[in-house]
């Protein structure tokens, strides 16, 4: 298994980013499905000059992988393929020259729209549960973050991956809250979609990934806890760059 990134760390220049510390931090976002941590990760690295990594994207590549190749139907997963495939499975990031965003590529191929479905979405806890895989993804997502300056979100960051993290954020909202914002933005993209089987897709998910043996998502003792049920992305913006700022003073 062979994960990198590419993502260089950008210049810090330009009104946006008025958030510059000397002092590099690792900053682990962990909390329940949508619940917007991809998005307000992803702002605040830029903001900051940071790397940002979706390592939820991670799974979701491992778990596109098992769907293209027949070792998943309905949650039965071909763990001993599996485990073999994983060792030469190539997950890497690199950014999108026009958007800037970063995309996710399965052993060379963009899969950033692909990994997004709700059929990778409806398998991916259960990939994601297996102790081999999160062994493996622990390692290259600690890998990534040995020179700080790093924005990582997900289920287990500030627990298992960063749990010396100088940051550790854990967001949460109301599930049908989390249903709504997911609707409407595949709505927007034009993709047909049931405002029901998102709410019962991330209730799913939220029952494997809390309850699951290895790693299971719970809030680090010493995580900071933002519900952003009622936050505007705006308020949320500014309470994040408070935090930093507190995170950082020296
Ligand atoms: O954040 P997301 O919805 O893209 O994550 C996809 C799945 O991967 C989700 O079911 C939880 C799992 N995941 C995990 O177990 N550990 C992580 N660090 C990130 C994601």
């Amino acid at each position: 298994m062979h994960t990198n990134t590419n993502l260089e760390n950008p210049v810090c220049t330009g009104p946006r980013n008025i958030l510059i510390s000397m002092k590099k931090i690792v900053i682990a976002i962990d909390g329940y499905s949508s619940c917007g941590k991809s998005t307000m990760a992803k702002d605040l690295a830029r903001e900051i000059g940071y790397i940002y990594i979706d390592s939820g994207a991670m799974y979701r590549a491992v778990a596109l992988y098992c769907l293209e190749n027949g070792l998943i139907s309905k949650g039965e997963i071909k763990e001993e393929e599996l485990r073999k495939a994983l060792e030469s499975l190539e997950i890497t990031f690199r950014k999108d020259p026009q958007t800037g965003l970063p995309q996710t590529y399965l052993n060379g191929t963009n899969v950033e729209k692909k990994i997004r479905t709700l059929e990778v979405s409806g398998q991916v806890s259960h990939v994601a549960a297996l102790g081999f895989v999160r062994e493996a993804m622990t390692r290259q997502q600690q890998a990534m973050g040995r020179q700080k300056g790093i924005v990582m979100d997900g289920r287990d960051i500030g627990t298992a991956v960063f749990p010396d993290a100088e940051l550790k954020l854990f967001v949460t909202a109301s599930d049908r809250i989390r249903a709504q914002r997911r609707y409407d933005e595949l709505t927007a993209k034009g993709e047909p979609c049931s405002f029901e089987e998102i709410l019962l897709n991330l209730q799913e998910r939220d029952r494997i990934d809390t309850t699951r043996a290895v790693n299971p998502l719970r809030q680090a003792e010493d995580a900071i806890v933002l519900d952003n049920s009622h936050m505007s992305i705006e308020e949320q913006r500014k309470w994040l760059a408070d935090e930093f700022r507190k995170a950082t003073a020296e």
